[in-house]
């Protein structure tokens, strides 16, 4: 089953300025595993496996010993940024350290080594989980009842939508447009396009928040609802909140919560309070499990009473116990008039699982002091580098704060791509670029309360000197101490070659 042909016979191991991939590294018939005996060595494979289902080919995969495979993977990692390396300030993303103990909770063998059709007498720990994790996500969220089933962020809009639709067909409706704000994330018009519906966007005053006055100039009875995270994108308090909710709740609307932002206000006050009738959560953000790449993450949808009967299903509930003194026991139920499934299983179990432990472990006070320190921080931030960047919105933000870099593109040709690119030479994941799109030569910063003083300090001491390279010309060329320099991003994301033909 050699993987790798010719090209793996000529690869050298080590040494190489340039990793070699995993196949370059194989060698036929090394390996890093022995099976056990399985007592069918007897056996052909047409008794093992019908023919109809045989492979006509043998599978490419590298074959390397545990050495070889342990060494390149590392090798790899050092190669990366990552949270547990240091600070990762991408603003919006909410890339916070992830806390050891949630990893431990979730390797317990009594939840890793469940499957998910494992039937539910045979699962109450992990129905115990889920139920505990959706009370504590609606308390947060001052919702009544959620699904655990979207795998993001994104997905959990997706779902929020099908609900409103949902909504708006079972009262006999058929509503066409959502709004959203000029300050959006990008998924947030993704979805609204892909629930079916079409897009109002509404401008943001010169506060940086929902223009009021224009909001109530594009409701009327056609419009299903409103997405907004709050705080907003540019890291901003939408103070009008509840006049806006009213507003779109008098034209019959839905007030959709993009949770991108929940860390800010943790434990302070709840998006149901405010007026929100859908809320996900992105649990990978908020709670500090880890994103992944584009997943696994985990985005639940809380809703209010009224659209708790069209949730997803089915989900973990509690049942009545057969007597007083009996444990509890707990089943999967469907709501009654619910949209279906939005994924294959019960969701991404193991984050579920880390983010239930992420609250446990901080309880209700340590969530409060998880969004004030987030707040703290990024403030310090705000005031500390105001005469280094322009700060478009200057006032009290939440837990992130958008800088511009362009008085300095002006002064010096460097642009926020050219001052991020810089910032990795610091040693620091570069925050986020050219987003929002209401601000010219944005950077957006958020620090995570996950950060110290000193690294706070650091960072603003990296930021300040890359503005004064910047200033002598000196960036064109960052990064200048990575394995891959600048890269053409234009190219490479429209040139794509996800795949790597191990044949070759
Ligand atoms: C404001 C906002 N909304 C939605 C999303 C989408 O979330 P996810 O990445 O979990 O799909 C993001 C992601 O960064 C975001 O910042």
């Amino acid at each position: 089953m050699s993987a790798a042909g010719g090209r793996a016979a000529s690869a050298p191991l080590v040494g190489r300025e340039a990793e070699p991939t995993i196949f370059e590294l194989s060698r036929p018939g090394r390996r890093s595993y022995q099976l056990p005996t399985s007592g069918f060595e007897e056996l052909g494979p047409d008794e093992l496996v019908p023919p109809e289902h045989q492979r006509s080919e043998p599978v490419a995969l590298a074959e390397v010993s545990e050495r070889d495979l342990v060494g390149h993977f590392t090798r790899l990692s050092h190669r990366q940024y990552s949270v547990d390396l240091g600070a990762y300030p991408l603003g919006s993303c909410t890339m916070k350290y992830n806390p050891k103990v949630c990893d431990a909770v979730a390797a317990l063998s009594g939840l890793s080594d469940v499957h998910p059709a494992a039937p539910a007498e045979l699962a109450q720990g992990w129905l115990a989980t889920l139920t505990e994790l959706e009370r504590a996500l609606c308390e947060l969220a001052g919702m009544a009842a959620a699904t655990l089933q979207p795998a993001a962020g994104a997905a959990g809009e997706l779902t929020g939508l099908l609900l409103m639709r949902a909504y708006d067909e079972a009262r006999g409706e058929r509503r066409q447009r959502v709004i959203i704000p000029d300050s959006a994330h990008g998924t947030n018009p993704a979805s609204v396009t892909l629930g079916g519906y079409e897009v109002t966007t509404v401008q943001s005053d010169e506060r940086g928040c929902v223009d009021v006055g224009a909001l109530r100039q594009v409701l009327d009875d056609d419009v299903a609802g409103m997405m907004l995270t709050n705080p907003n994108t540019l890291g901003l308090f939408e103070e009008d909140i509840v006049e806006i909710a009213d507003a779109v709740h008098e034209v019959g609307g839905l007030m959709y919560y993009d949770g991108a932002n929940l860390n800010a206000i943790l434990g302070v006050v709840r998006p149901g309070d405010m007026g929100f009738d859908i809320v996900h959560l992105n649990l990978h953000k908020t709670f500090a499990t880890p994103h992944g790449g584009g997943g696994p993450g985990a985005g639940p949808v809380a809703v209010a009473g009224h659209l708790a009967d069209f949730l997803p299903g089915p989900r973990a509930v509690r049942l009545e116990s057969a007597g007083p003194d009996d444990p509890p026991r707990y089943g999967w139920a469907t709501p009654a008039r619910s949209i279906g499934r939005v994924h294959g299983w019960h969701g991404n179990a193991l984050v579920l699982a880390r983010a239930l432990a992420y609250i446990e472990v901080h309880g209700r006070d340590g969530l409060l002091r998880v969004a004030e320190r987030a707040v703290l921080n990024a403030n310090w931030l705000r005031r500390r580098l105001a005469g280094t960047l322009a700060v478009p919105f200057d006032r009290p933000c939440m837990h992130e704060v958008v800088f511009s870099a362009a008085p300095v593109h002006k002064r010096t040709g460097a642009s926020a791509h050219d001052v991020a690119k810089g910032l990795i030479d610091e040693g620091f994941h570069p925050p986020t670029v050219a987003f929002p799109l209401i601000v010219d030569d944005a950077l957006m910063v958020e620090p995570t309360e996950t950060e110290s003083y000193e690294t706070l300090v650091a960072l603003a001491e990296a930021i300040e000197r890359v503005v004064a390279r910047a200033e002598r010309h000196e960036l064109a060329d960052a990064p200048t101490t990575t394995p891959v320099r600048r890269v053409d991003e234009a190219r490479a994301a429209r040139m794509l070659i996800p795949t790597f033909d191990a044949r070759r």
